[in-house]
């Protein structure tokens, strides 16, 4: 299926909406560059503004200032119908009286298709997203995972420059969601085509993306790929967004040439070279994973045990220090060592290689 890869650019983006009262601000001054071929995840809490600057790329929201442009070109007073992109919602809107073959197919009435091409086409559709077979059957015959491939169809089956999904998978159970998110994934990857994707999940947008875009009231907080993202936040803010964290502050002693000695937990130790000043102290960003228990003797630190949840896979614990700080720390193979108990105490290591200190 030749679909023509498209850049999206959205430049110094604004969107006001007039309330009763006082105006919201929704979106403010974004910029974002995405790549022919990428998929690129707006992620952030409910009413950061993810679904406006969404809607200004599909043409359904008027930009109050700035611009976005489609392969290079200016669509910004371009009706939605003109730009040549499809939107996956979380309600699948699915006409209840049409066959999935015909829901799939709707789409393509208003465009000048032989009619065996279009049902070629939307074969061809219903088979790369796993509905083979099913083409007779009305939408209430549908698992929901089902009716969301049907929706995805019809968004592709129009051969769309951009696919926008807004929270696609909100309304499916979380193992559904783990697999239609790894199917929308192959489908986008097989297609090369140019994705925006929405949500608030973090494990969605790691997972899915190619850069994830941190966005925090109406504004972009960070942008990078999901390696980027989770180790080196640029905030607290987006630290506490993408996963568990701990912050342990460090104070700067003094800095050489390629090592700066620090303190952390009054002790006095060597990382890497920062770029900060003597007298500073930052946020470390240590994720629970890294974090290693060992009898209390060993260890940077101690902490009593205040808590342990047992995962399965994994046990979360939870460490009350001397000095009032909290530790989260998370042991994966929980089997391999005998477990702390609520009250035991326990030595606390990590990798100072590891360390990422915040602005
Ligand atoms: N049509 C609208 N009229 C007024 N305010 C709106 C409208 N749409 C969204 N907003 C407000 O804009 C902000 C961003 O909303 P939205 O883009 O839907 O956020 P998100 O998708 O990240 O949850 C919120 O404060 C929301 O209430
Ligand atoms: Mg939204």
């Amino acid at each position: 299926m030749p679909i023509e890869h498209a850049s999206v650019v959205l430049d110094r983006l604004v969107k006001v909406f007039a309330g009763s009262g006082r105006d919201v601000v929704a979106v403010n001054d974004v910029t974002l560059s995405i790549q022919p071929g990428e998929l690129v995840t707006l992620l952030g809490p409910s009413g950061c503004g993810k679904t406006t600057a969404l809607r200004m790329v599909a043409g359904f929201e008027m930009p109050t200032s700035g611009k976005v442009f489609i392969g290079g070109r200016d669509v910004t007073n371009t009706p939605p119908n003109l730009r040549n992109t499809a939107m996956v919602f979380q309600s699948y809107a699915l006409f209840p009286h049409m066959t999935v073959r015909e829901n799939i197919g709707y789409g393509l009435r208003f465009r000048n298709i032989a009619k065996s091409d279009a049902g070629e086409k939307v074969e061809r559709i219903m088979e790369l997203v796993g509905l083979s077979g099913l083409g007779d059957r009305s939408p209430n015959q549908l698992s929901g995972g089902q009716q969301q491939r049907v929706a995805l169809a019809r968004a592709l089956v129009v051969e769309p420059r951009v696919l926008l999904f807004d929270e696609p998978l909100s309304n499916l159970d979380a193992k559904l969601r783990e697999q239609m998110r790894g199917e929308i994934r192959r489908i986008q990857k097989s297609l090369s085509i140019t994705a925006v994707y929405v949500t608030h999940d973090q494990n969605e947008a790691m997972s899915i993306s190619d850069r994830v875009v941190v966005m925090r009231n109406g504004q972009i907080e960070q942008v990078g790929t999901p390696e980027d993202i989770y180790a080196k936040p640029l905030t607290r803010f987006v630290a506490d967004f993408v996963g568990k964290v701990n912050f342990i502050p460090v104070s700067i002693v003094e800095s050489g040439q390629e090592e700066t000695s620090v303190e952390i937990f009054g002790r006095q130790m060597t990382i890497p070279k920062v770029s900060y000043s003597s007298g500073e102290t930052h946020l470390a960003v240590v994720r629970p994973e890294e974090l290693r228990l060992m009898p209390p003797d060993n260890g940077f630190v101690h902490g009593e045990v205040t808590s342990r949840t047992y995962l399965g896979s994994v046990v979360e614990y939870d460490l009350a220090l001397s000095d009032g700080l909290t530790l989260m720390a998370i042991e994966y193979n929980p089997k391999a060592k005998p477990p702390f108990e609520i009250g035991d105490v326990a030595g606390v290591y990590f990798d100072l290689d590891k360390l990422h200190l915040l602005k």
